[in-house]
């Protein structure tokens, strides 16, 4: 039998981080944030002083493919040695990321480094994609939702808890340019995979979206 995988998609901020995290927690399972891989991405080629242009697509490939990303086990991140976990969690690097993420050659040059999470006992991912790209074997797979003006106000108290500074009006704005974006671009464009279970988190509570999904995993076994 293939190492199992959840896979949980949606868009920006619908719970998706807090819930695959726990999911992993209970079960023992290895955590991908992809979305971590995409900030990562834009932040190192804008360090580089790449612009985030399409004509830049493979210089950022390729820079990403010579950098060393690293995953504590407490999940910060590390890009080359260097802790860059609160770098990667501003608006402007939430951009970025879904900029370089839109281009088909920068998805490439991760594809293989997102397979290589998936290991014994069993993996959750979080991203965009999980379910329709990058594992579209896996046994289950959520899609996760809630509205914009709950998501804004997760992201809001997400930021402001990492004494991070943040406007309501301007993160609702920048959430859903960014979700359009996700949605609309050819490449691996965020959509609900054919065989995905719809969870919307707008109302319930952390722990019940958690309990749904490992009720949906029991059921699967
Ligand atoms: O999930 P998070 O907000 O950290 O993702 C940042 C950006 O990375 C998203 O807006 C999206 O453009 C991109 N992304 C993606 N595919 C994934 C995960 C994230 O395109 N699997």
């Amino acid at each position: 039998r293939p190492t199992p995988v959840i896979c949980i998609d949606g868009p920006t901020a619908s719970g998706k981080g807090t819930i695959a995290g726990l999911v992993a927690e209970r079960l023992g399972f290895a955590l991908l944030d992809s979305g971590a891989l995409y900030r990562i991405t834009g932040l190192a080629a804008s360090r580089a002083g790449i612009a985030l242009t399409e004509d830049n697509a493979p210089a950022i490939a390729d820079l990403i493919r010579r950098s060393h990303i690293g995953f504590t086990p407490d999940q910060r991140v590390l890009l080359d040695g260097e802790d860059i976990s609160l770098a990667i969690r501003t608006e402007d690097a939430s951009m970025n990321a879904s900029r370089v993420a839109a281009f088909p050659a920068v998805r490439e040059a991760l594809l293989q480094v997102q397979r290589d999470f998936r290991r014994l006992p069993g993996l959750v991912g979080d991203g965009r994609d999980m379910g329709t790209v990058i594992f579209p074997d896996a046994p289950l797979k959520v899609y996760l939702t809630a509205t914009a003006e709950c998501r804004a106000e997760r992201r809001y108290k997400q930021l402001i808890s990492k004494g991070l500074s943040a406007n309501m009006a301007d993160l609702l704005a920048d959430l859903q340019a960014r979700d359009a974006r996700d949605m609309n671009r050819a490449a691996a464009p965020l959509k609900p995979a054919e065989d995905a279970l719809h969870l919307d988190n707008s109302e319930g509570t952390i722990e019940q979206a958690v309990q749904q999904i490992l009720t949906w995993w029991e059921q699967r076994q």
